[in-house]
């Protein structure tokens, strides 16, 4: 059975990916921050304590700032595949850190792919790795963007992202290293961050729905993106560690909404308009926008078989839905005398 590692594990994708892995048989390290408070929500539904004979998933700490645990893990863990998910990942928290975020981004991709370069030297064993790559690398450059498409990226995660992937090309033609790049167009679910939009808005729904939110806040309501759904997307990941030969590509569902259509079609969903409810607050707004972004998938449906199954519509449905429960739970708790709030206090 094959061994895994994650950086990353505790995002929304890591949870996925681990979930996925842990059914396909795998045994899965993961890599986790260290934190002042709890960050392993998103796994805590199927981690089992280490003591547990049927344990297959374990954490190790560890940061891609700090070279020297990424080295010490590798050792230990003796991975066939390596996930490369970590990362500051969002996009307008890159304009107020970008020192911070290509330090992560870019440079940590290198000290991972500079540890498994030594790794592979010394042991001679082989090690697969997936890179995240992002749509956000192709910034301005005019939809449909596919594997060829210019790179002209609009904000530092975008350029940093872009750096990180060169990298794992140049490690995959100097070193002979199996790099997978994965181009990744925007995909969500109910364990997104609720700092991105789409989780924003899924929020504020349900939220409104039963009466504890009037209005939310937002900035571009213009902007168009490729959403899609992670739980297909990891398995996108996955699939290119078990092609023949490395290579980079792009993964989308080929159909691109508006944030506005996306808050059309979350608040219908509740029975609610949301033009009552939705309001624009310029501090959201970026100091550099990506306008359009979709997606053409067309080499990982033919080399990969890879394809997603979960549309537009039945997304939105299924986090305003699980959003809704949340906010049930929350307004429960209240009226029992609790004094809960979701984290309001972290801009988004
Ligand atoms: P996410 O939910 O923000 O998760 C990011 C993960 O990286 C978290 O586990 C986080 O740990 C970890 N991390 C942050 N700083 C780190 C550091 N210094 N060292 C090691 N780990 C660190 O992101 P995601 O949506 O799952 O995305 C996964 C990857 O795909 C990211 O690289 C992202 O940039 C890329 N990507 C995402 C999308 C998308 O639409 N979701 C599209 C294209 C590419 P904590 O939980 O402790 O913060
Ligand atoms: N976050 C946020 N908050 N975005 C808003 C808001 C708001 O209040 N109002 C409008 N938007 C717009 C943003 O300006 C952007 O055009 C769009 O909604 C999507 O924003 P995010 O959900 O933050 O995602 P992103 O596209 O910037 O970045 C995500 O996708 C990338 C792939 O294209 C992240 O997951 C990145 O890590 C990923 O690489």
């Amino acid at each position: 059975m094959k061994t895994a590692l994650i950086t990353g594990v505790t995002g929304q994708d890591g949870s996925y990916l681990a979930e996925l892995l842990l059914a396909n048989g795998y045994t899965v390290h993961g890599i986790i921050s260290r934190s002042s408070s709890f960050n392993t929500e998103r796994i805590d539904p199927f981690y089992r304590d280490p003591h547990d004979p049927e344990a297959r998933l374990f954490l190790h700490y560890g940061d891609l700032a700090d070279g020297t645990s990424l080295r010490r893990i590798l050792e230990n863990v003796r991975p066939d595949e390596i996930y490369n998910l970590g990362a500051q990942s969002h996009v307008m928290v890159s304009f107020q850190q970008p020192e911070y975020t290509a330090d992560i981004v870019a440079t940590g991709t290198l000290r991972l792919l500079e540890s498994v370069r030594d790794y592979q030297a010394h042991t001679g064993r082989s090690v697969r790795i997936y890179q995240a790559g992002s749509s956000e690398m192709f910034g301005s450059t005019p939809p449909p963007q596919r594997e060829i498409s210019r790179f002209a990226p609009r904000s530092p995660y975008g350029v940093a992202k872009v750096a990180a992937f060169h990298y794992g090309v140049n490690y995959r033609e100097a070193y002979d290293l199996f790099v997978a790049c994965g181009i990744l167009f925007n995909h969500e679910s109910p364990r997104r961050g609720e700092t991105f939009v789409t989780r924003k808005i899924s929020r504020a729904v349900g939220r409104i729905r039963v009466g504890l939110q009037e209005n939310l806040y937002l900035g571009n309501l213009g902007a168009k993106r490729d959403w899609g759904y992670a739980g297909d997307y990891v398995e996108a990941m996955w699939r290119m560690l078990q092609a023949e030969a490395p290579g980079d590509y792009v993964v989308a569902t080929g159909v691109a909404y508006s944030v506005g259509e996306f808050c059309e079609e979350a608040f219908s969903a509740a029975g609610l308009n949301w033009r009552n409810h939705v309001r624009v607050d310029p501090r959201y707004l970026r100091p550099a926008e990506v306008q359009h972004l979709c997606g053409d998938a067309t080499k990982a449906r033919n080399e990969l078989g890879w394809r997603p199954t979960v549309a537009f519509v039945d997304l939105v449905r299924m986090m305003v839905e699980h959003d809704t429960e949340l906010a049930q739970q929350e307004r429960t708790l209240q009226a029992a005398g609790h004094k809960v709030k979701p984290h309001t206090a972290v801009p988004a």
